[in-house]
């Protein structure tokens, strides 16, 4: 019995601030400007998008909960995995559903969270180290669109990748990425993917531009990071923040708009950005699917499609995917 997690640190602090520095550096120097959506999960921002599954606007998680709870059963009958590794696990809240089924139904024996924040990494693996005692619990705190090569053999593997981030990913990211799990798994493993589907706008917007205020605080603090981790002076206050519906890519945009002209310096760069009031910022892409769409980009990296379960209101899919 191993209540004590085990952790691997493939991302160090200064790892982070190296990637960072080029991301930025990149990102800040584009025209437009844009920042790639993994450096909102600080601490803080682990935090804000934890309150974010709770807004009533958010119907993401809810969804994806609903139907993890209706359909578990048959994947865990269906994958029968000894080893569960969940990419950009988070708090791992739903996951519980998955490590119940999993543990109840199949022959699960570890449990393998992954996430680049290593705060909410080391909260989610204690406590499921804490609930489920049989289980061997061994976090890793990486890129996920690096390291496949580094997560662990042995033992029948599960890969799970919940609550839609594949779409955060833009289309050859996304394809790189699943080509490259389908490289790391061995024949007869599964891949589960829950993803948003393409829904109404009325319905869309709303989730990624909530009345409170919190994805808008969300979005924000990806200057909160830039100023402590490379000591800008960004001013948040300052930028509005923006969510649109791109109908012709099928996702959301979140951006943050320069309320005034502004100056910035990004010292740790030796970088002046300059903002013309009004500019937008891409931070974030939040791609909706169409199953069969979904199903043709798996296909395409080596994947056989088997399941597809979708919510009552097709706003969100589970798929489980075989290594052929
Ligand atoms: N799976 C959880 C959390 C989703 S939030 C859920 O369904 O609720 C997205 C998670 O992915 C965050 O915990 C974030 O830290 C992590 N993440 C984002 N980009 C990442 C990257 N490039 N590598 C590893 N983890 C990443
Ligand atoms: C983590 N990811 C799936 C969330 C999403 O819905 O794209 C991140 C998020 N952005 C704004 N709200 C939530």
């Amino acid at each position: 019995m191993n209540a004590v997690p085990t952790l691997e640190i493939h991302l160090s602090d200064d790892d982070l601030t190296a990637a960072l520095r080029s991301d930025a550096r990149l990102g800040l120097t584009s025209d437009p400007k844009w920042l790639p959506p993994k450096w909102f999960y600080d601490a803080r921002g682990s935090e804000l998008f934890e309150q974010i599954t709770e807004l009533p606007e958010y119907y993401p998680t809810r969804t994806e909960r609903a139907l993890l709870e209706r359909v578990v059963g048959e994947i865990a009958r269906g994958a029968r995995a000894e080893v569960l590794v969940e990419l950009g696990s988070g708090s791992a809240a739903k996951t519980r559903l998955l490590l119940t089924a999993l543990t109840t139904e199949g022959p699960l024996k570890t449990y393998v969270p992954q996430d680049v924040s290593s705060s909410a990494l080391r909260a989610a693996a204690d406590e499921v180290a804490a609930e489920f005692p049989a289980l061997a619990v061994h976090g890793v705190v990486s890129d996920f669109t690096e390291t496949l090569h580094n997560l662990p053999r042995g033992g029948r593997r599960m890969i799970a990748f919940l609550g839609g981030t594949i779409g955060n990913l833009v289309p050859a990211e996304r394809a790189e990425f699943l080509a490259g799990i389908h490289e790391v798994l061995e024949p007869g493993e599964q891949l589960l993917i829950g993803a948003g589907l393409v829904t109404d706008p009325a319905v869309l917007v709303p989730a990624y531009d909530d009345a409170a205020g919190v994805t808008a605080e969300f979005n924000r603090n990806v200057l909160h990071v830039l100023n402590s981790r490379l000591d800008a002076d960004f001013v948040p206050e300052k930028f509005d923040h923006i969510a649109v519906w791109d109908a012709d890519n099928e996702w959301i945009e979140m951006r943050l708009a320069a309320t005034e002209d502004m100056t910035v310096r990004v010292r740790e760069l030796d970088l002046t950005v300059e903002f013309a009031r009004g500019e937008q910022m891409r931070t974030e892409i939040s791609a909706k699917f169409r199953v069969d769409g979904l199903q043709a980009e798996l296909t395409d990296a080596g994947f056989r499609t088997g399941q597809v379960w979708t919510d009552p209101d097709d706003r969100f899919a589970l798929v489980l995917a075989g290594r052929v």
